[in-house]
């Protein structure tokens, strides 16, 4: 039934513009995806009424759009370089690569030599592969991977493996400099701390709020868009003093002001819950951490992470870089590296999330019940029909004036039922029609796409309603 779900989303997606495999053409591009005309007006809604929230309305935000491609050594402060490397093993069965703390191999790991050590395969039991359904079995790709695997010792190397995706910068072929495409869009913020307090007016607490592109050499993309090795980020880096109680007021703040975020976003609030990360779990760089899980079809699975991620890359910038990465209070003379809560959510994630959640079908029919902030087309504009040109007229001025504020859909094909059908499979909450008593009296039909309720609007005021309406 669920896996039906995800097989018939996929397929609305790429039937009405929303999302199509990335480089299709050429056979496809693992972990890709592009967006077509429906799917970038929806992802651009929810980046708009993100950052509204979190910059434009707030006192204590401000925004930044920091480089793709940073120096390489932004990466090794972060910890990337490091803790992104993970050491994979490839099962005989399915041929699927697995980390090795997955299968909870990580106890045999020597990290001095870099093997799997153990005395024998029966010590290490029956594991399940999660590839599903079967027994894990080491595949040895190469001889070095198997060392002196005589029974009674048995030495395994793993691949290791990094999730940055490297990149070549430069112009001559044997001077290129590698680089990374950023793992994820923080640094760029921690990186332009010190400049974002020298040329503007924030104080402590304050957050630095950016929108951007991230790359992952994700070992398993899946799930549609869920896990994608191209994908955007929106992330809050909030700054607050160094102690406690502070800390764990602000993280429970941003927990709470997500979970509400979402939910007033449309998102069921029985679809929504916290996962706090036990130790062990954590990213390197967390003190603690929750992420907001979403009950997606094949389980909970996370939708965003809240993150106390301490003074720990303001520090290793400071360390790395030698420039001062320290906050200097004016009032009191206090002089400290803060502290960040860090929010980090997917785009494309959250806008998978969005539509499986808006998800339904009604005798038959397809509804997307998008709240109207997210959905592609605010509205539809329709003449009742389309060989009357004095309908036509007035539906077409209606269209061009609503365009000037809201992303307007105009269909003349059909009848009505068909064109009402076509708009809720896509979201559009509201339809108006143009008919003969409109020529008369001025005022339009509007049809609520969930409700299915339908009331005369006066044109005129069709732009005061629907902006009522929307937010
Ligand atoms: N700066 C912290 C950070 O990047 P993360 O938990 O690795 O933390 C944060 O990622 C969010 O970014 C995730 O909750 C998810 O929404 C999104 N995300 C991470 N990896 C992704 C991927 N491969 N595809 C799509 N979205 C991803």
């Amino acid at each position: 039934m669920n896996n039906n779900l995800m097989d018939k989303i996929v397929a609305l997606c790429k039937r009405r513009g929303f999302i199509y495999p990335g480089s299709e053409i050429y056979g496809g591009l693992g972990g890709t995806w592009d967006w077509g005309p429906l799917g970038v007006e929806m992802k651009n809604n929810i980046k708009k009424i993100w950052w509204k929230d979190v910059v434009q309305l707030r006192e204590d935000m401000v925004g930044i759009d920091s480089a793709i491609m940073l120096n390489p050594k932004v990466w090794e402060a972060s910890g990337h370089v490091a803790a992104f490397a993970d050491f994979l093993v490839q099962c005989r069965t399915c041929k699927g690569r697995f980390r090795i703390d997955e299968l909870g191999l990580d106890k045999f790991y020597n990290p001095n030599t870099q093997i799997l050590e153990f005395k024998s395969y029966e010590e290490l039991g029956d594991i399940n592969c999660p590839g599903g359904g079967h027994k894990f079995e080491f595949d040895l790709i190469g001889e070095d991977d198997a060392i002196g695997s005589g029974l009674k010792e048995v030495k395994i190397k793993p691949h290791k493996f990094n999730l940055l995706v490297p990149a070549y910068l430069g112009v001559l072929e044997d001077r290129k400099q590698l680089i990374y495409l950023r793992g994820e869009i923080t640094q760029g913020v921690h990186i332009n701390f010190k400049n974002v307090l020298d040329s503007t007016r924030v104080k402590i607490p304050f957050g630095i709020a950016q929108i951007g592109k991230a790359f992952r050499n994700e070992i398993t993309p899946g799930n549609f868009t869920f896990r994608s090795r191209e994908f955007e980020q929106m992330e809050i880096q909030y700054y607050i003093k160094p102690q406690e109680p502070e800390d764990k007021k602000w993280y429970e703040y941003w927990k709470n002001f997500w979970m509400d975020w979402y939910a007033n976003s449309g998102i069921k609030k029985e679809n929504l819950r916290f996962k706090d990360h036990e130790e062990g779990q954590r990213a390197h760089y967390a003190k603690v951490a929750t992420d907001i899980e979403y009950q997606a079809p094949w389980g909970w699975a996370e939708f965003m992470g809240i993150h106390h991620r301490g003074d720990w890359d303001l520090s290793r910038h400071q360390q790395y870089s030698g420039q001062s990465m320290k906050y200097k209070d004016h009032e009191t003379g206090e002089e400290y590296t803060p502290f960040d809560i860090e929010s980090s959510a997917g785009v494309d994630r959250s806008a998978l999330f969005f539509l499986i959640d808006a998800y339904s079908e009604e005798n038959g029919r397809i509804i997307l019940k998008l709240h109207p902030k997210i959905a592609s087309y605010k509205v539809a504009v329709f003449p009742l029909l389309a060989n009357k040109p004095e309908l036509v007229k007035v539906a077409h001025k209606i269209y061009q004036d609503l365009k000037k504020d809201f992303m307007v859909a105009w269909d003349d094909r059909g009848n009505i039922g068909g064109r009402y059908a076509s708009q809720d499979e896509i979201g559009t909450p509201f339809c108006i029609t143009v008919d003969f008593q409109s020529l008369e009296d001025e005022m339009v039909t509007v049809r609520d796409r969930d409700s299915a309720k339908q009331e005369r609007v006066k044109i005129v005021d069709l732009t005061d309603y629907l902006h009522g309406k929307i937010e």
